[in-house]
């Protein structure tokens, strides 16, 4: 490791007026922090590493910001990763993360990638970063009514963000990506919850409108997702350079995506690109109205009745 040390900021659930007054500052922070990064996203310090791309490494694709050190976990550097066959693992699983469709091209059923909702290589607070996840496991989990291990989490993203088929847990793919989410989170102990987990919170002043939620769209989302919201394709190499929001590229209907509240906690503090706290809480869930109502991928759990006749109250 480096010679700096950060401060892991432990939220306590459930702590009362201060666990609540510690939520609502840490959020306010993240908000001015995200402002005050906004112009040194575009001079980003490119690792060492990211100049001369080792030939496994996709590293063209990507820019690793800088985070600030003491108020959210640092995730060890690029260029830390050991010359070892464990560091070989650490590689491999950000391939897989970044560039889903090349590294884990048969089990993938649409066009996107892990880190096209976590985001900046699954590095990115309050974007279900994977330093903050992997110490929370084994954990239980509503979705799937008993308690999951990390791994097992990581084939429900294949099975329905990526609307694919799971990678058995004894995979090169899913041991490679639990090995780099556990370097990621090196010096986080098990069982802590760090600030910038998951996505935002969500509470609705009013009812949301789909019809609010096409403006907003058209306003604030089209310009890179699409008119259709079918996203963006590269010019010049395969895949999407703003990945679809809908259609039979995007996630399928038993996605987290999918319900309106995860959506718009995940909207609210990572869309637009780069201004993410920009839109209030109900923009937010009414954006996320106009993405539910569009076509994608059905739930491979759900019969087709199920599937076509869902409640709108979903999430
Ligand atoms: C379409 C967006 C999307 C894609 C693509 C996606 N995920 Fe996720 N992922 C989510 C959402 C949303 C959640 C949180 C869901 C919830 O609230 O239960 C999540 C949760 C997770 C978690 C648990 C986070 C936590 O804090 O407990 C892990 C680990 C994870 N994803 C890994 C992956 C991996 C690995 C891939 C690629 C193979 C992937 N995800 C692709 C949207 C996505
Ligand atoms: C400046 C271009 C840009 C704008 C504007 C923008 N996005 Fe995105 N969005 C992206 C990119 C690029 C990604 C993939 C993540 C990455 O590469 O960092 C993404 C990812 C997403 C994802 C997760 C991946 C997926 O395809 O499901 C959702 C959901 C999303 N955006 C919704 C929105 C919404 C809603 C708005 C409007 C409020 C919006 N975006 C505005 C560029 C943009």
């Amino acid at each position: 490791m480096r010679g700096r040390k950060w401060v892991i900021t432990l939220l306590l659930l459930g702590a009362g007026l201060v666990g609540a007054w510690a939520m609502a500052d840490g959020q306010k922070q993240s908000m001015d922090d995200n402002m005050d990064d906004l112009p040194e996203l575009e001079t980003l310090e490119t690792h060492a590493s990211m100049q001369a791309p080792k030939e496994t490494l996709p590293n063209e694709l990507t820019v690793v910001p800088v985070v600030s050190p003491g108020e959210y976990h640092v995730p060890p550097a690029i260029e830390d990763i050991p010359e070892s066959k464990y560091g070989d693992m650490i590689r491999f699983g950000r391939n897989i993360f970044i560039n889903t469709q090349k590294y884990a091209k048969r089990y993938v059923g649409n066009g996107l990638n892990c880190a096209d909702c976590h985001l900046q290589e699954g590095r990115k607070p309050y974007a279900a970063p994977l330093w903050a996840a992997y110490p929370m496991y084994p954990m239980y989990r509503e979705k799937n009514h008993q308690v999951v291990s990390f791994q097992e989490r990581l084939q429900d993203c294949f099975k329905y963000s990526l609307n694919g088929i799971a990678p058995t847990l004894d995979s090169d793919e899913i041991k490679a990506l639990t090995v780099y989410a556990q370097w990621l989170s090196t010096n986080i102990p098990n069982g802590t919850i760090v600030a910038g987990r998951g996505f935002t919170r969500i509470d609705k002043s009013r009812d949301p409108s789909p019809f609010n939620g096409k403006v907003i769209y058209k306003q604030y989302c089209a310009m890179c997702h699409g008119e259709d919201l079918l996203g963006k394709k590269y010019m010049d190499r395969p895949g999407y350079m703003f990945p679809p929001l809908a259609g039979p590229d995007s996630y399928n209907k038993g996605a987290g995506m999918h319900k309106i509240k995860t959506c718009a906690a995940f909207v609210k503090a990572n869309m637009p690109l780069g201004r993410p706290f920009t839109l209030t809480n109900d923009q937010a869930l009414e954006v996320c109205v106009h993405i539910w109502q569009q076509d994608r991928p059905w739930n491979p759990k759900k019969s087709m009745f199920m599937n076509l006749f869902m409640p709108v109250t979903e999430g």
